[in-house]
């Protein structure tokens, strides 16, 4: 794509638009923007960075963009682990940080209207007194922000109960790539009127319209909940129980959090904790919540049982807040961790179906040993969402260290598919796995996204470069 370059007059309508405050060129303060969780080598530096107010503000930002043929990328709290936020091609950077206020909490209907900017886990905050909460629980739910996650779609670690991000949006404003104000959905439990164009925009990555308001719809929040840190011998007798304790022990639990031997001691000497690890060879994070305190702990005493039956050392219960909070500080910390440890590395979210997990792990075993790199493990056991991580070997130079990432890339993708996985399931495409998407989905599959991406956006200038190319 050939873009126009950002021209002085560009830059002085933008200021009419939204005001010399929310239009920033100062180098230094760009370099923020220009990167999100995912290593260095994806950053591209914006032109211009934008902090828009409204909608309005945004449709008018997007008819300029169109007319000058500007590339325009929206941006949540960079805690993106594809790649999604990054402004590959330039242009404008459109960061919707200013865009956080809370427009109404509606009682009656259980739903919480909010600019996309809001801290995910505010919400929480403001609704935990009468009883509810938001049950989206992205890892990142301290720092990332509502709009990024339904751009996302991004999953968590509740998702096998409670489901990802998706599931509790409700209705949308969103400002189309062409400058158009549009709501999608609403406070209707069932609807079906036309194809759902909301279903559309969530998890879109950025790439088909900016999200300026959302209806999120709240639960009732859980008032007990235990959780379990279980150790294992090894990976295998982990993995291997995810499915019996749903089957056999008949319990949908909030989480099953799998971590190995590396994930957990780097995380445990990074936070300088001291949980009982030593001798695991990995771990599994178990919660079971509900509303009576009584099946809570009889629901936690099957699975620590059905645990301890099935190969596991020791179950340790966690059932206050100090010791859950400690336990899943570590969980929450792991990629961060990893990041301290080795900015060079691939953070990756493959999903299999549950059943499959076991399988995948000695795929993973043979790919490491090939490429001779570490290969940690960790993540949402419970989903079948992996967050495997390539980390580079010290010994080798960055020019072999993206070779061999490549090609350790496709190979485990190559497994991932075999067992009837996914490449992400919860961090995206974005510009990190772009490439890889051609040799799993099929031609028409393909076809049928673009064709949709067209139809958003003819002048394709919204957040270019990511999802297909
Ligand atoms: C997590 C992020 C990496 O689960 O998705 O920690
Ligand atoms: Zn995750």
């Amino acid at each position: 794509m050939n873009y126009n370059p950002l021209t002085e007059e560009i830059v002085k309508e933008l200021e009419s638009i939204l005001g010399s405050k929310n239009v920033i060129l100062d180098k230094e303060k760009m370099e923020n923007y220009s990167h999100d969780e995912t290593p260095e080598e994806y950053a591209h530096m914006p032109d211009v960075v934008i902090t828009p107010t409204t909608a309005e503000q945004i449709a008018e930002v997007m008819k300029l963009a169109n007319k000058h043929l500007i590339p325009v990328t929206p941006r949540g709290a960079g805690s993106g682990l594809s790649g999604g936020a990054i402004p590959t091609f330039g242009g404008i950077l459109l960061s919707i940080e200013k865009m956080n206020k809370v427009l109404e909490i509606d009682y009656d209907n259980m739903m919480i209207v909010v600019e996309p900017g809001l801290v995910t886990n505010e919400i929480n905050g403001l609704v935990e007194d009468k009883g509810l909460f938001f049950a989206g629980y992205p890892m990142s739910l301290l720092t990332c922000y509502i709009g990024g996650n339904i751009a996302e779609n991004a999953g968590g670690g509740k998702a096998i109960k409670y489901g990802v991000t998706g599931q509790y949006v409700m209705g949308l404003e969103i400002v189309t790539p062409t400058g158009e104000i549009v709501e999608l959905g609403g406070k209707n439990v069932k609807d079906v009127t036309g194809y759902d164009i909301k279903k559309l925009m969530i998890g879109s990555e950025g790439t088909l319209g900016v999200i300026t308001k959302a209806i999120i719809k709240l639960s009732p929040k859980p008032k007990f909940a235990t959780d379990l840190l279980v150790l294992f011998k090894d990976v295998e007798s982990a993995i291997k129980i995810v499915p019996t304790i749903i089957s056999e022990g008949g319990i949908v639990p909030t989480s099953i959090e799998f971590m190995d031997k590396l994930s957990v001691h780097t995380t445990c000497d990074y936070l300088n904790e001291h949980l009982p690890y030593q001798k695991a060879g990995s771990m599994l994070l178990i919660e079971v919540d509900g509303t009576n305190e009584s099946v809570v702990e009889l629901d936690a005493e099957t699975i620590g049982e059905l645990c301890l039956e099935n190969g596991a050392i020791e179950v340790y219960v966690a059932d206050n807040f100090t010791t859950q909070e400690r336990v899943w500080s570590v969980r929450r910390n792991i990629a961060e961790a990893f990041m301290v440890y080795s900015p060079e590395q691939s953070l990756e979210d493959i999903v299999v179906p549950i059943g499959n997990i076991a399988k995948l792990m000695p795929e993973i075993e043979k790919i490491s040993k090939k490429y001779d790199i570490k290969m940690p493990s960790y993540g949402h056991a419970g989903d079948g969402n992996l967050h495997t991580t390539l980390v580079k070997n010290p010994d080798t130079t960055m020019e072999e260290w993206f070779d061999i990432e490549n090609k350790a890339l496709k190979e485990l993708y190559d497994a991932v598919y075999k067992l009837g996985g996914k490449l992400s399931g919860e961090h995206g495409i974005g510009l990190k796995r772009m490439k890889f998407m051609k040799d799993h989905l099929s031609e028409t599959e393909l076809m049928l996204m673009k064709k949709i991406k067209q139809a958003f956006d003819p002048n394709y200038i919204m957040n270019p470069g990511k999802i297909i190319e």
